[in-house]
């Protein structure tokens, strides 16, 4: 039986890749669903790549999400696990003589979402990353039961990406709540100025806009690109 009642409901905030920006719009999704009145908790399951600072693993990304959110909830159970290569968890984990077991993250999942009303739970990498040695990141989605916001790049290379993505999320029955395109760069040729509406026409879930450069992120500017750039209509239905 599922423990994951429908009192339980959270995003799975994924990317066609690393360094998408995942993170920020997690960050900025939080906020402006907080701003409807929405209590909302973050969690990153797993990070890698994080620096050593006093003996102690950073995890940048899930103190980045909890301060930007302003909860007050354990770093612990925001992020069970910290991982020090810049690889994928599997790997990383191995590496550390670590295992990643998916009860701990369901149970923080299932902590988190006792105290909040939404949770934004943001993914490492892409899907098919390996989270341990069964198991791939759209697997922690099917396992914690969450729909899946796919955050994509603007430049050249997205349409493919992001319609591989979109495809596996179908094969494997996970739903794509939306698509965010992320502007992480001031680049804007030819292939920016017409991504887009090419995906539009493209994919068959909601596309809820662009998210535009910024060039400084904090909450102020976060919460004013979501405002303004994005459609949380389909994401404010499903919180509903
Ligand atoms: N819209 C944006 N405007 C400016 N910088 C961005 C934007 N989105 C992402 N970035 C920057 O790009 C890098 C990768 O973004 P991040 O959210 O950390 O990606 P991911 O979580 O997918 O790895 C970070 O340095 C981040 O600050
Ligand atoms: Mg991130």
């Amino acid at each position: 039986m599922s423990l994951i009642s429908k009192q339980h409901r959270g995003i799975f905030v994924t990317g066609t890749d690393t360094g998408i920006g995942k993170t920020v719009v997690a960050g900025g999704l939080a906020l402006a669903l907080k701003q409807k009145g929405i209590d909302v908790g973050v969690m990153k399951p797993v990070e890698t790549g994080c620096q050593l600072r006093n003996g102690q693993l950073i995890a940048e990304d899930a103190l980045f999400l909890r301060e930007v959110c302003g909860v007050s909830d354990d770093l612990a159970v925001i992020n069970p696990y910290r991982l020090p290569d810049p690889l994928a968890p599997a790997i990383a984990a191995e590496r550390s003589g670590v295992k990643i077991d998916m009860d701990v993250i369901r149970l923080s999942y299932l902590g988190l979402s006792s105290q909040h009303q939404a949770v934004i739970v943001e993914g490492a990498g892409g899907l098919l990353v390996p989270l341990t040695d069964r198991l791939f990141m759209a697997d922690l989605a099917r396992i914690l039961e969450l729909p899946v916001l796919l955050v994509s790049r603007a430049s050249l290379g997205t349409i493919n990406h992001t319609l591989l993505s979109l495809n596996y999320l179908q094969q494997v029955g996970l739903t794509a709540i939306g698509v965010v395109m992320n502007r992480s760069t001031t680049e804007n040729g030819i292939a920016e100025q017409t991504n887009e509406e090419a995906l539009k026409r493209l994919i068959d879930c909601p596309f809820l806009g662009t998210m535009p450069f910024l060039s400084v992120i904090n909450r102020d500017t976060l919460k004013s690109a979501v405002n303004s750039n994005l459609n949380l209509t389909p994401i404010l239905e499903y919180f509903k």
